[in-house]
């Protein structure tokens, strides 16, 4: 039930017209103050065409309104304000929502059309980031809103595998590694004589010239060097997968930076055919100062391939094999301009469908305010807080309700909920200060607060035993209510503003307005003190549990039954 599109169509009419319905909308605002209504829509803009005052046109406009849904319509200065009948809306809202159950707020947008969502995309022998948890994060849900606006989506994990860093990593394991200490602590390890190597190459330049021969070797498919880098890679990919497993997250492809190696001739030749490639200090390289960017980098003086060369090789083998409407790249700010030279190589070349691709950019995690390393020696293990944080959930859920049966789960889902939570909340290009006390509070902006309130909610249906089945909803009109309702018929329209925008936040920090609301009514009317009108009472519960579930689903988190 689209209200506003109801309103726009009325408005058009009553202006002959003038303006399509489209326009109107575009127009249409929600007023500030509950006794302006639901919905006011300016004049301003037609005095000119109508050669009269905004507020008369208003008065013109308000008379001419009839309509069921709408209780009074009435002009306040230059504004036409609406107001919706709560009782029919109500009625109409919350049949709709209890119908449609989880699929409340589905659209179709984005049916029949594909789109890709590299995400996450940690590199192999180093440790996972507060980098690639926020790109893990924000990834997942932008896939999870995204399939809710109709699209398929194909989530694609371009690891960080292929380099000049595995000749290295091959150097220095030869030299000083162990088999067992990789085994026990792969990412450590690795790390470590990673480190080790660069400072040892220092007072030894040998060491490179070694790095480089084996990295040769690998690339041309030698075994030994090929069976450690494929040891390397299934190592470090286990550990990934336990970070991926406990915040529920998963891929559709694990095709990363090494999958594209027997690609990219084709790709040189194709942009060398074109006639883009130019020479730069011995470099192949594209120019791009017609956009004032520096050249892309496609190859080494020494025939190496770059990082750029892997992500055209990947856009071009991403647009063949998925058909893409748009290719969003989850990844941190400070790969702003490499995504730039990408694209523009990609448009260059004439690829259309290169106006499709999009990067995602987004902030840093700090902590006190600095930024959070997980490089720099000392190594924050990301699957260790993600641990500490189900550990604090679970002392806050013995305190208050030692009781509950499934304890260890409920934990699980609230500390990793509130981690997934705290990051979401915020608009994506903003830095988070990473608090694990702060995001696993019950009040306040946090995901255990939006699980709490879809608890208490749930308690109340089961208290009441009712079986889901609504047959009496005749609609509710007073205000605690009203300003519940209007929120969840919101819903739909923030799902896709979200979309649009690529922000989750809008429908975290819509989640919390809804908890914020439910509370409110909850607090002040008596539920099931009568029966009449019990039925539209617990109808409400219900359709706020459907969408604060739905909701924190879209965003990754679960949400308990109870807690
Ligand atoms: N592995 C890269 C990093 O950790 C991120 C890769 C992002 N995806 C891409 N297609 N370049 O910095």
């Amino acid at each position: 039930m689209d209200f506003l599109t109801i309103y726009a169509e009325q408005i058009t009419d009553s202006l002959n017209a003038v303006l399509s319905a489209e326009d109107v909308i575009q127009l249409i605002e929600k007023p500030k103050y509950d006794d302006q209504g639901d919905l006011a829509f300016p004049c301003f803009t037609l005095a000119k065409q109508f050669r009269k005052s905004p507020a008369q046109i208003a008065k013109e406009v308000a008379e001419k309104i009839e309509h069921p849904f709408f209780e009074k319509v009435e002009a306040n200065g230059p504004y036409v304000n609406g107001f919706l009948n709560k009782a029919l809306v109500s009625r109409e809202i919350l049949q709709m929502i209890l119908k449609a159950g989880g699929n409340y707020g589905s659209l179709a947008i984005g049916e029949g059309k594909t789109i890709t969502i590299d995400f996450s995309s940690p590199n192999i022998a180093k440790p996972f980031s507060m980098g690639h948890l926020r790109s893990t994060v924000i990834g997942n849900a932008l896939a999870h809103i995204a399939e809710k606006c109709g699209y398929k989506t194909i989530k694609i994990n371009h690891l960080g595998d292929w380099g000049t860093q595995f000749g290295k990593l091959i150097t220095a394991y030869k030299l000083w590694g162990k088999e067992e200490k990789v085994k026990e602590q792969p990412i450590k390890e690795l790390l470590s004589l990673y480190v080790k190597f660069h400072e040892e190459a220092e007072a030894d330049q040998s060491l490179e010239d070694e790095a480089r021969k084996w990295f040769k070797r690998l690339e041309d498919g030698d075994s030994e060097a090929q069976a450690l880098w494929k040891w390397f890679r299934d190592e470090s990919l286990q550990e990934f997968t336990k970070i991926y497993s406990l915040l529920n997250v998963q891929f559709d492809s694990y095709n990363g930076e090494a999958f594209y190696n027997d690609k990219m001739k084709k790709t040189i030749q194709l942009i060398n055919k074109m006639g883009f490639l130019t020479q730069s200090d011995g470099a192949q390289v594209v120019e791009l100062k017609e956009f004032d960017l520096p050249p892309c980098l496609i190859m080494k003086k020494d025939g190496a391939t770059l990082y750029a060369t892997r992500d055209l090789t990947a856009a071009l083998y991403r647009n063949e094999t998925y058909q893409f409407e748009k290719a969003l790249y989850v990844v941190g700010q400070e790969q702003s301009l490499h995504f730039k030279q990408v694209f523009l190589v990609l448009e260059k070349m004439g690829y259309d469908w290169a106006k499709g691709m999009i990067h995602i950019p987004f902030g840093f995690i700090l902590k006190d305010g600095k930024k959070m390393s997980t490089r720099k020696g000392k190594v924050v293990l990301l699957e260790e807080v993600i641990e500490e944080a189900i550990q604090m959930a679970k002392k806050s859920i013995e305190d208050k309700n030692p009781d509950l049966l499934n304890k260890e789960e409920v934990a699980h889902m609230v500390g990793v909920g509130a981690i997934i939570f705290h990051d979401l909340k915020n608009e994506r290009q903003n830095n988070i200060e990473f608090s694990l006390e702060d995001m696993l509070k019950f009040e306040g902006t946090t995901g255990p607060y939006v699980q709490y309130t879809h608890a208490r909610a749930c308690s109340i249906l089961r208290k009441t035993k009712h079986d889901g089945h609504y047959t009496d909803i005749s609609g509710l009109n007073d205000d605690y209510s009203w300003s519940v309702i209007k929120l969840l018929m919101d819903f739909p329209t923030v799902i896709e503003k979200s979309f649009i925008h690529y922000e989750p936040s809008q429908i975290a920090k819509y989640l919390l307005d809804v908890s914020k609301e439910f509370n409110k009514y909850y607090s002040h009317v008596k539920i099931l003190s009568n029966e009449a009108g019990l039925e539209n009472r617990l109808g409400l519960i219900q359709s706020t549990t459907i969408v604060l579930k739905e909701g924190l689903r879209l965003l990754g988190l679960k949400a308990p039954d109870e807690m």
